[in-house]
């Protein structure tokens, strides 16, 4: 259906000016030198034509974006498929790791609970009969696997969360960390350092038949005990943070009940995972739909809820998280009009003090950040640019219902102390045009993100200020903004921008 849409759907983005460079020179289309008087296009809803006033909250910050906010997955699954396409050796898929660094990596899933670790190293002869096999026929990782995926790690400088098997059971219900701790001796002989751990995937999920196994919150809340004893035997990994319960969803018995039971204790961040819709739906339109954004809003609000009713202070990660689940929407989740959730996901995240958010996934499934050919998707570009841009104390912004607007400290690695971050989205068939009130009269640096060719929204290009965004002999470009004057910002239809203040000197970005 997307196929037959597609030219509609360029053809759209030509008529209301994707290209800024024609605006520009075309007074029909200049709002930015008549304040107030914002460019209107012949709607229904006349108060769309109206400019959104934005209003930013600088004297408090509700959250922190560190250089760790963004992270990446691996699924588990990719070993089973002993990592498909992914040839770790290639200095593009190296490059393309790199550009995302400082980042977390975690490599974890489904398919980590029923994974044996057959090492081989020859010097361990611990007894095995007692681990029992998974319900299901498992698979094994071997040492070459582990060591390939570490000497990535090592190589382009990602910071390795690794997912246990936690499927691993005595015959009295309760994990088995023999395997495990083959695991940690092979890696500590090696030196691999290894930032964090979990224990197992959505355990809230388990008691279907696959496995016919239920693991109780209170259970699961001494496992992860044992597994920070485990974790003690090694001076290596003594240091290394857990993360947990690492739930699918966030139901009050199993998230709370967890960090109730004594997991608030060990864990240095209460993790849970989301995704909007099952990949198998394929809805376009939810992409670009405001109220499934705000869906994922009332979750974050209940996970606080849950964490706080425990602990004042303890960190909440979102550890593993995209659009689609079960792999994503074919043709949707990894193309441009991804970017609408995962950019607005990662806004709010941040508005609402989450500390780190990890998108499932960098490689594998229809939700990638890098396609089977080891080529960049939207997201990856996306992902990129957010951490070259966005970094520090978070504001609060106005916006108006069918947009959203987030602004943030920008990040001194790239830009003068004290500048501002504004970022809209416009998920909409129409021009938007914004009146940043405090902002208007300072000029900005601007990145605009639209669909890089005539498929549109399911485009498997992303254009940055016009121009599409491709590896030039497997390297990055230049990811460079356009300098804009000061005034009134539209945003184009089906478009996302980021604005960069280096005037704004806001206080609370100046330390
Ligand atoms: C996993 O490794 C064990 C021990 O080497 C072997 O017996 C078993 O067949 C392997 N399982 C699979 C699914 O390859
Ligand atoms: C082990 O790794 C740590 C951290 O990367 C490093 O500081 C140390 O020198 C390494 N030790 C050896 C023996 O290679
Ligand atoms: C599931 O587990 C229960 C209790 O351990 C056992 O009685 C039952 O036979 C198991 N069912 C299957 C299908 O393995
Ligand atoms: C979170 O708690 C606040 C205050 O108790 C309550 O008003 C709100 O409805 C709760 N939100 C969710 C999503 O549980
Ligand atoms: C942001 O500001 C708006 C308008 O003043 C207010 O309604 C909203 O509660 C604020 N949000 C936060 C998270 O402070
Ligand atoms: C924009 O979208 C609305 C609702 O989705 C639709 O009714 C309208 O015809 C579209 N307008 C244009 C110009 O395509």
């Amino acid at each position: 259906m997307q196929i037959s849409v597609a030219p509609f759907l360029f053809a759209l983005l030509c008529l209301f000016g994707i290209s800024r460079a024609s605006q520009q020179n075309d007074p029909h289309f200049s709002v930015n030198n008549e304040k107030g008087r914002g460019r209107t296009l012949p709607k229904k809803d006349n108060s769309l034509a109206t400019p959104v006033v934005v209003q930013i909250n600088f004297q408090q910050s509700l959250g922190t974006i560190t250089t760790h906010f963004v992270g990446v997955t691996i699924d588990t699954g990719a070993v089973e498929h002993n990592w498909a396409t992914l040839d770790f050796s290639s200095k593009k898929v190296q490059t393309l790791a790199r550009a995302l660094v400082p980042t977390f990596f975690r490599l974890g899933g489904t398919n980590a609970d029923e994974m044996t670790y057959v090492l081989d190293t020859g010097r361990d002869h611990s007894d095995h009969s007692t681990i029992m096999a998974p319900a299901k026929p498992g698979f094994n990782m071997t040492a070459e696997q582990w060591v390939t995926i570490n000497e990535f790690v090592q190589t382009v400088g990602w910071d390795f969360i690794f997912d246990f098997n936690a499927l691993k059971r005595n015959a009295d219900g309760s994990w088995n960390p023999d395997n495990a701790r083959q695991l940690l001796q092979f890696s500590a002989d090696r030196n691999y350092t290894i930032a964090g751990f979990e224990m197992g995937n959505e355990y809230d999920h388990y008691n279907y038949n696959k496995y016919n196994t239920t693991v109780t919150p209170s259970q699961l809340a001494k496992e992860i005990v044992s597994l920070q004893s485990l974790l003690s035997e090694f001076p290596k990994y003594y240091g290394s943070f857990i993360i947990g319960p690492e739930t699918g969803g966030i139901k009050e018995e199993y998230f709370q009940g967890f960090l109730a039971a004594g997991g608030s204790k060990v864990v240095r961040a209460a993790s849970f995972h989301h995704y909007y819709f099952a990949g198998a739906d394929r809805i376009l339109s939810r992409f670009t739909d405001v109220k499934i954004m705000d869906s994922f809003k009332l979750q974050v609000d209940s996970v606080f809820n849950q964490t706080r009713s425990v602990d004042a202070l303890l960190p909440v990660w979102l550890s593993e998280t995209s659009s689609a689940y079960n792999g994503g929407a074919l043709g949707q989740s990894d193309r441009f009009v991804a970017g609408f959730l995962w950019l607005d996901k990662l806004g709010v995240a941040s508005s609402k003090g989450i500390q780190t958010v990890l998108r499932q996934d960098f490689y594998g499934g229809n939700y990638a950040l890098v396609d089977i050919d080891l080529n960049p998707n939207p997201d990856f570009w996306l992902t990129v640019l957010y951490k070259r841009i966005v970094r520090g104390a978070v504001f609060n912004a106005t916006g108006r219902h069918d947009v959203r607007v987030y602004a943030a400290c920008a990040n001194t690695d790239n830009f003068k102390a004290g500048s501002l971050v504004l970022y809209m989205l416009n998920p909409n068939n129409y021009s938007v045009t914004f009146d940043m009130t405090q902002l208007d009269h300072m000029p900005r640096q601007r990145y605009t993100l639209t669909a890089g060719d005539s498929d549109g929204l399911v485009s498997k290009f992303v254009s940055l200020n016009g121009k599409k965004l491709e590896l030039v002999n497997d390297e990055l470009p230049d990811l460079k903004p356009e300098m804009a004057p000061s005034g009134l910002e539209t945003v184009a239809p089906y478009s996302y921008t980021f604005l960069v203040f280096e005037e704004a000197r806001v206080s609370i970005c100046l330390h």
